[in-house]
Protein backbone atom coordinates (compact mmCIF):
# COMPACT_ATOMS: atom_id res chain seq x y z
CA UNK A 1 0.00 0.00 0.00
CA UNK A 2 1.08 3.53 -0.85
CA UNK A 3 0.70 5.95 1.73
CA UNK A 4 0.06 9.82 1.06
CA UNK A 5 0.74 13.18 3.28
CA UNK A 6 -1.99 15.94 3.40
CA UNK A 7 -2.82 18.94 4.91
CA UNK A 8 -5.89 19.30 5.40
CA UNK A 9 -8.59 22.43 6.58
CA UNK A 10 -8.79 21.79 10.29
CA UNK A 11 -10.48 25.30 11.03
CA UNK A 12 -11.79 28.01 8.88
CA UNK A 13 -9.70 30.83 8.23
CA UNK A 14 -10.18 34.48 10.11
CA UNK A 15 -7.79 36.72 9.67
CA UNK A 16 -4.35 35.93 8.63
CA UNK A 17 -4.53 32.35 8.44
CA UNK A 18 -2.40 30.32 11.41
CA UNK A 19 -0.47 27.17 11.76
CA UNK A 20 -3.62 25.80 13.63
CA UNK A 21 -5.85 26.24 10.67
CA UNK A 22 -3.96 23.24 9.27
CA UNK A 23 -3.52 19.29 9.91
CA UNK A 24 -1.48 16.94 8.41
CA UNK A 25 -3.42 13.69 7.67
CA UNK A 26 -2.02 10.40 6.20
CA UNK A 27 -4.04 8.07 3.66
CA UNK A 28 -3.37 4.87 2.02
CA UNK A 29 -4.01 5.33 -1.48
CA UNK A 30 -5.72 2.52 -4.11
CA UNK A 31 -4.13 0.79 -6.45
CA UNK A 32 -4.33 2.78 -10.08
CA UNK A 33 -7.25 1.92 -12.23
CA UNK A 34 -7.40 2.10 -16.47
CA UNK A 35 -6.29 6.02 -17.10
CA UNK A 36 -4.78 6.78 -13.54
CA UNK A 37 -1.41 7.86 -12.46
CA UNK A 38 0.39 7.43 -9.40
CA UNK A 39 2.46 10.95 -8.90
CA UNK A 40 4.92 11.92 -6.30
CA UNK A 41 5.09 15.86 -5.70
CA UNK A 42 8.54 17.28 -6.09
CA UNK A 43 7.13 21.03 -6.15
CA UNK A 44 4.03 22.62 -4.33
CA UNK A 45 3.13 25.83 -4.80
CA UNK A 46 2.13 28.38 -2.54
CA UNK A 47 -0.24 31.29 -3.70
CA UNK A 48 -3.07 33.73 -3.00
CA UNK A 49 -5.71 32.22 -4.59
CA UNK A 50 -5.83 30.20 -1.45
CA UNK A 51 -6.78 32.36 1.07
CA UNK A 52 -9.46 33.65 -1.18
CA UNK A 53 -11.32 31.02 -3.01
CA UNK A 54 -13.29 30.24 0.08
CA UNK A 55 -16.47 28.22 -1.73
CA UNK A 56 -13.12 25.67 -2.32
CA UNK A 57 -12.67 25.82 1.79
CA UNK A 58 -13.71 22.33 3.01
CA UNK A 59 -12.98 21.34 6.93
CA UNK A 60 -11.28 18.09 6.86
CA UNK A 61 -10.50 18.21 2.82
CA UNK A 62 -7.11 18.80 1.40
CA UNK A 63 -5.65 22.52 0.60
CA UNK A 64 -6.51 23.55 -2.91
CA UNK A 65 -3.02 24.11 -4.80
CA UNK A 66 -0.90 23.03 -7.99
CA UNK A 67 2.35 20.66 -7.68
CA UNK A 68 4.71 19.62 -9.97
CA UNK A 69 4.67 16.13 -9.78
CA UNK A 70 6.75 12.44 -11.39
CA UNK A 71 4.82 9.80 -12.14
CA UNK A 72 5.64 6.50 -11.14
CA UNK A 73 3.10 4.18 -11.75
CA UNK A 74 0.85 4.99 -14.94
CA UNK A 75 -1.96 2.83 -16.55
CA UNK A 76 -2.44 5.43 -19.29
CA UNK A 77 -0.21 5.50 -22.44
CA UNK A 78 -0.08 8.90 -22.41
CA UNK A 79 1.11 9.43 -19.16
CA UNK A 80 4.59 6.78 -18.97
CA UNK A 81 6.52 6.66 -15.98
CA UNK A 82 9.28 9.30 -15.35
CA UNK A 83 7.38 12.16 -17.04
CA UNK A 84 6.63 14.97 -14.99
CA UNK A 85 3.06 16.55 -14.83
CA UNK A 86 1.36 19.65 -13.54
CA UNK A 87 -1.73 18.71 -11.29
CA UNK A 88 -4.22 20.94 -9.35
CA UNK A 89 -4.61 17.92 -6.44
CA UNK A 90 -3.73 20.02 -3.15
CA UNK A 91 -1.42 20.16 -0.43
CA UNK A 92 -0.55 16.47 -0.97
CA UNK A 93 2.74 14.20 -1.73
CA UNK A 94 1.39 11.26 -3.28
CA UNK A 95 -1.90 11.69 -5.34
CA UNK A 96 -3.51 9.00 -7.55
CA UNK A 97 -5.15 11.37 -10.66
CA UNK A 98 -7.33 10.23 -13.60
CA UNK A 99 -5.89 11.34 -16.27
CA UNK A 100 -9.70 11.26 -18.29
CA UNK A 101 -13.11 12.76 -17.59
CA UNK A 102 -11.60 15.75 -16.02
CA UNK A 103 -12.95 18.97 -17.17
CA UNK A 104 -10.14 21.08 -18.69
CA UNK A 105 -9.31 23.26 -15.31
CA UNK A 106 -8.39 20.02 -13.37
CA UNK A 107 -6.84 17.78 -15.77
CA UNK A 108 -3.25 16.96 -15.24
CA UNK A 109 -1.12 18.11 -17.62
CA UNK A 110 2.43 17.14 -18.85
CA UNK A 111 5.04 19.49 -17.81
CA UNK A 112 6.47 21.85 -20.81
CA UNK A 113 9.63 21.30 -22.05
CA UNK A 114 11.78 23.75 -19.87
CA UNK A 115 15.17 22.46 -20.85
CA UNK A 116 18.08 23.34 -18.37
CA UNK A 117 15.93 25.44 -16.63
CA UNK A 118 14.28 23.90 -13.21
CA UNK A 119 11.01 22.21 -13.10
CA UNK A 120 9.55 24.43 -10.26
CA UNK A 121 9.07 27.47 -13.03
CA UNK A 122 6.19 25.24 -13.79
CA UNK A 123 4.52 26.85 -10.98
CA UNK A 124 5.49 30.24 -11.75
CA UNK A 125 6.59 32.12 -15.05
CA UNK A 126 6.31 29.36 -17.40
CA UNK A 127 2.89 28.43 -15.15
CA UNK A 128 -0.34 29.91 -14.52
CA UNK A 129 1.68 33.05 -12.60
CA UNK A 130 3.76 33.63 -15.86
CA UNK A 131 0.36 33.47 -17.54
CA UNK A 132 -1.36 35.82 -15.69
CA UNK A 133 1.06 38.24 -16.10
CA UNK A 134 1.39 37.26 -20.13
CA UNK A 135 -1.97 37.38 -21.05
CA UNK A 136 -3.23 39.75 -18.13
CA UNK A 137 -1.07 42.92 -19.05
CA UNK A 138 -0.60 42.58 -22.83
CA UNK A 139 -4.31 41.84 -23.56
CA UNK A 140 -6.31 44.30 -21.38
CA UNK A 141 -3.16 46.60 -21.00
CA UNK A 142 -2.17 46.86 -24.55
CA UNK A 143 0.86 48.40 -23.53
CA UNK A 144 2.90 51.02 -26.26
CA UNK A 145 6.39 51.93 -26.31
CA UNK A 146 6.77 54.95 -23.93
CA UNK A 147 4.32 54.99 -22.19
CA UNK A 148 4.14 54.52 -18.23
CA UNK A 149 3.19 51.53 -16.53
CA UNK A 150 3.00 50.75 -12.89
CA UNK A 151 2.55 47.50 -11.62
CA UNK A 152 1.79 46.79 -7.61
CA UNK A 153 3.14 43.47 -5.51
CA UNK A 154 6.02 44.44 -8.25
CA UNK A 155 8.41 41.62 -6.46
CA UNK A 156 6.05 38.45 -6.09
CA UNK A 157 5.51 35.77 -8.52
CA UNK A 158 3.13 37.50 -11.46
CA UNK A 159 4.46 41.19 -10.31
CA UNK A 160 7.91 40.77 -11.32
CA UNK A 161 7.08 39.31 -14.76
CA UNK A 162 4.06 42.43 -15.62
CA UNK A 163 7.41 44.93 -15.36
CA UNK A 164 9.81 43.16 -17.44
CA UNK A 165 7.10 42.67 -20.05
CA UNK A 166 6.34 45.71 -19.59
CA UNK A 167 10.31 46.62 -20.23
CA UNK A 168 10.22 44.18 -23.18
CA UNK A 169 7.31 46.19 -24.99
CA UNK A 170 9.44 49.42 -24.32
CA UNK A 171 7.50 50.90 -21.47
CA UNK A 172 8.82 53.82 -18.71
CA UNK A 173 8.10 50.83 -15.63
CA UNK A 174 7.52 52.01 -12.61
CA UNK A 175 7.00 49.42 -9.09
CA UNK A 176 5.28 49.27 -5.89
CA UNK A 177 6.86 46.51 -3.14
CA UNK A 178 6.84 45.80 0.47
CA UNK A 179 10.49 45.96 1.43
CA UNK A 180 13.68 48.19 0.49
CA UNK A 181 15.14 44.87 -0.74
CA UNK A 182 12.67 44.01 -2.79
CA UNK A 183 12.55 47.93 -4.32
CA UNK A 184 16.79 47.64 -4.85
CA UNK A 185 16.45 44.17 -7.12
CA UNK A 186 13.33 46.21 -8.92
CA UNK A 187 15.36 48.13 -9.83
CA UNK A 188 19.02 47.34 -9.88
CA UNK A 189 18.33 43.71 -11.04
CA UNK A 190 14.98 43.96 -13.45
CA UNK A 191 15.71 47.28 -14.47
CA UNK A 192 13.04 48.87 -13.58
CA UNK A 193 13.24 52.93 -13.96
CA UNK A 194 11.25 53.70 -10.31
CA UNK A 195 10.58 51.29 -7.37
CA UNK A 196 9.19 52.51 -4.39
CA UNK A 197 8.38 50.76 -0.87
CA UNK A 198 4.53 51.64 -0.56
CA UNK A 199 5.20 51.41 3.30
CA UNK A 200 7.06 54.20 3.90
CA UNK A 201 6.63 55.87 0.70
CA UNK A 202 3.41 57.81 -0.13
CA UNK A 203 2.16 56.37 -3.21
CA UNK A 204 0.63 59.47 -4.78
CA UNK A 205 4.12 61.83 -4.04
CA UNK A 206 5.65 58.77 -5.14
CA UNK A 207 4.18 59.41 -8.93
CA UNK A 208 4.50 62.47 -8.55
CA UNK A 209 8.21 61.92 -8.53
CA UNK A 210 8.66 59.50 -11.12
CA UNK A 211 5.89 60.01 -13.46
CA UNK A 212 4.67 63.52 -13.62
CA UNK A 213 2.75 63.70 -16.59
CA UNK A 214 0.86 60.25 -15.56
CA UNK A 215 0.23 56.83 -15.75
CA UNK A 216 -0.56 55.37 -18.56
CA UNK A 217 -1.18 51.50 -17.63
CA UNK A 218 -1.63 50.34 -14.57
CA UNK A 219 -1.79 46.12 -13.97
CA UNK A 220 -3.21 45.98 -9.92
CA UNK A 221 -2.67 42.69 -7.54
CA UNK A 222 -3.09 44.22 -4.46
CA UNK A 223 -6.42 46.71 -4.74
CA UNK A 224 -7.31 48.81 -1.66
CA UNK A 225 -6.08 52.66 -1.20
CA UNK A 226 -2.45 52.06 -3.26
CA UNK A 227 -4.52 51.25 -5.70
CA UNK A 228 -6.55 54.55 -5.85
CA UNK A 229 -3.70 56.23 -5.46
CA UNK A 230 -2.19 54.97 -8.47
CA UNK A 231 -5.73 55.59 -10.92
CA UNK A 232 -5.93 59.20 -9.62
CA UNK A 233 -2.65 59.57 -11.21
CA UNK A 234 -3.87 58.27 -14.57
CA UNK A 235 -3.43 59.93 -17.74
CA UNK A 236 -6.62 60.50 -20.28
CA UNK A 237 -7.32 56.91 -21.77
CA UNK A 238 -5.17 54.82 -19.26
CA UNK A 239 -6.08 50.90 -19.07
CA UNK A 240 -6.21 49.23 -15.40
CA UNK A 241 -5.78 45.39 -15.61
CA UNK A 242 -7.39 43.64 -12.37
CA UNK A 243 -5.38 40.96 -11.45
CA UNK A 244 -6.03 40.76 -7.85
CA UNK A 245 -6.76 42.49 -4.48
CA UNK A 246 -4.56 40.64 -2.08
CA UNK A 247 -4.42 43.68 0.67
CA UNK A 248 -8.17 42.54 1.31
CA UNK A 249 -7.73 39.04 1.75
CA UNK A 250 -7.40 38.67 4.88
CA UNK A 251 -10.07 41.11 5.45
CA UNK A 252 -13.52 39.95 7.41
CA UNK A 253 -15.25 42.53 6.00
CA UNK A 254 -14.92 44.42 2.49
CA UNK A 255 -12.83 47.13 2.90
CA UNK A 256 -13.23 50.34 1.49
CA UNK A 257 -10.89 52.55 -0.47
CA UNK A 258 -11.29 56.08 -2.42
CA UNK A 259 -14.02 55.51 -4.78
CA UNK A 260 -12.58 55.19 -8.57
CA UNK A 261 -15.81 57.05 -10.61
CA UNK A 262 -14.17 60.45 -10.70
CA UNK A 263 -10.76 59.18 -11.93
CA UNK A 264 -12.77 56.88 -14.08
CA UNK A 265 -14.93 59.50 -16.27
CA UNK A 266 -12.75 62.55 -16.11
CA UNK A 267 -9.39 60.86 -17.16
CA UNK A 268 -12.16 58.26 -19.73
CA UNK A 269 -10.57 55.26 -17.97
CA UNK A 270 -10.54 51.35 -19.00
CA UNK A 271 -10.28 48.83 -16.02
CA UNK A 272 -11.00 45.40 -16.30
CA UNK A 273 -10.67 42.32 -14.11
CA UNK A 274 -9.68 38.45 -15.18
CA UNK A 275 -9.16 34.99 -14.36
CA UNK A 276 -6.37 34.03 -15.95
CA UNK A 277 -8.31 30.51 -16.63
CA UNK A 278 -10.01 32.74 -19.82
CA UNK A 279 -6.93 32.32 -21.76
CA UNK A 280 -6.38 28.54 -21.56
CA UNK A 281 -7.12 27.89 -25.41
CA UNK A 282 -3.55 30.20 -25.54
CA UNK A 283 -2.07 28.90 -22.61
CA UNK A 284 1.06 27.33 -24.51
CA UNK A 285 1.52 30.71 -26.22
CA UNK A 286 2.72 32.28 -23.01
CA UNK A 287 4.59 29.63 -21.79
CA UNK A 288 6.54 29.27 -25.09
CA UNK A 289 6.85 33.02 -25.18
CA UNK A 290 8.11 33.69 -21.59
CA UNK A 291 11.00 30.45 -22.07
CA UNK A 292 11.68 32.31 -25.30
CA UNK A 293 12.57 35.71 -23.53
CA UNK A 294 14.21 33.96 -20.05
CA UNK A 295 16.74 32.24 -22.59
CA UNK A 296 17.11 35.80 -24.74
CA UNK A 297 17.66 37.34 -21.23
CA UNK A 298 15.37 39.01 -21.32
CA UNK A 299 13.01 37.77 -18.83
CA UNK A 300 14.40 37.41 -15.23
CA UNK A 301 13.28 34.74 -12.50
CA UNK A 302 13.62 34.54 -8.92
CA UNK A 303 12.32 32.25 -6.42
CA UNK A 304 11.53 31.84 -2.46
CA UNK A 305 12.42 28.14 -2.00
CA UNK A 306 10.97 26.37 1.27
CA UNK A 307 12.36 23.25 1.96
CA UNK A 308 10.50 20.40 3.16
CA UNK A 309 6.19 19.28 2.41
CA UNK A 310 5.44 19.99 6.63
CA UNK A 311 6.41 23.51 5.76
CA UNK A 312 4.04 24.33 3.44
CA UNK A 313 1.69 26.27 6.44
CA UNK A 314 4.93 28.10 6.76
CA UNK A 315 5.35 28.78 3.70
CA UNK A 316 1.58 29.80 2.85
CA UNK A 317 1.22 32.08 6.12
CA UNK A 318 4.81 33.96 4.61
CA UNK A 319 3.98 34.66 1.26
CA UNK A 320 0.71 36.14 2.25
CA UNK A 321 2.92 38.32 4.57
CA UNK A 322 5.55 39.17 2.22
CA UNK A 323 8.16 37.43 3.04
CA UNK A 324 8.62 35.69 -0.58
CA UNK A 325 10.70 37.75 -3.28
CA UNK A 326 9.14 35.99 -7.04
CA UNK A 327 7.37 32.89 -6.56
CA UNK A 328 6.45 31.02 -3.32
CA UNK A 329 7.34 27.39 -3.89
CA UNK A 330 7.65 24.22 -1.74
CA UNK A 331 10.39 21.86 -2.47
CA UNK A 332 9.52 18.25 -0.80
N1 LIG B 1 -6.70 36.96 -11.72
C1 LIG B 1 -5.97 35.85 -11.80
O1 LIG B 1 -6.24 34.94 -12.60
C2 LIG B 1 -4.76 35.74 -10.92
C3 LIG B 1 -3.77 34.78 -11.15
C4 LIG B 1 -2.64 34.77 -10.32
C5 LIG B 1 -2.53 35.68 -9.28
N2 LIG B 1 -3.53 36.58 -9.08
C6 LIG B 1 -3.43 37.60 -8.03
O2 LIG B 1 -2.23 38.33 -8.28
C7 LIG B 1 -1.72 38.81 -7.06
C8 LIG B 1 -0.26 38.39 -6.91
O3 LIG B 1 -0.21 36.97 -6.85
P1 LIG B 1 1.21 36.23 -6.82
O4 LIG B 1 0.94 34.79 -6.98
O5 LIG B 1 2.13 36.92 -7.74
O6 LIG B 1 1.67 36.47 -5.32
P2 LIG B 1 3.02 37.16 -4.84
O7 LIG B 1 2.96 38.59 -5.29
O8 LIG B 1 4.18 36.34 -5.23
O9 LIG B 1 2.89 37.09 -3.25
C9 LIG B 1 1.97 37.85 -2.57
C10 LIG B 1 2.54 39.25 -2.25
O10 LIG B 1 1.50 40.13 -1.92
C11 LIG B 1 2.04 41.22 -1.22
N3 LIG B 1 1.09 41.69 -0.20
C12 LIG B 1 0.65 41.03 0.89
N4 LIG B 1 -0.20 41.82 1.59
C13 LIG B 1 -0.26 43.00 0.93
C14 LIG B 1 -0.96 44.23 1.16
N5 LIG B 1 -1.78 44.39 2.20
N6 LIG B 1 -0.79 45.24 0.28
C15 LIG B 1 0.02 45.09 -0.79
N7 LIG B 1 0.70 43.95 -1.07
C16 LIG B 1 0.56 42.93 -0.21
C17 LIG B 1 3.35 40.73 -0.58
O11 LIG B 1 4.42 41.48 -1.14
P3 LIG B 1 4.88 42.92 -0.54
O12 LIG B 1 6.11 42.65 0.25
O13 LIG B 1 5.13 43.71 -1.77
O14 LIG B 1 3.76 43.44 0.30
C18 LIG B 1 3.44 39.28 -1.02
O15 LIG B 1 4.76 38.89 -1.31
C19 LIG B 1 -2.62 38.28 -5.96
O16 LIG B 1 -3.57 39.28 -5.64
C20 LIG B 1 -3.31 37.10 -6.61
O17 LIG B 1 -4.54 36.80 -6.03
C21 LIG B 1 -4.64 36.61 -9.86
Amino acid sequence: MVKARKFVLARHFEGEPQLDNFRLEEEELPPLEDGQILCEAVYLSVDPYQRVFKEMHKLGEPMIGSQVARIVESRSPDFPVGKYVVGYWGWRDRTVADTKNHNDLWAPILAPDVGDLPLSLCLGVLGMPGNSAYFGFLELCHPKTGEVAVVSGAAGAVGSIVGQIALIKGCRVIGFAGSDEKVKWLKDELGFHHAYNYKSMDVATALKEAAPEGVDVYFDNVGGKLSSDVIYNMRTGGRISVCGSISSYNSTEIPTAPILQPAMIFKELKMEGFLVKRWLDRWDEGIKQNIQWIKEGKLKYRETVTEGFENMPKAFIGMLKGENVGKAVIKV
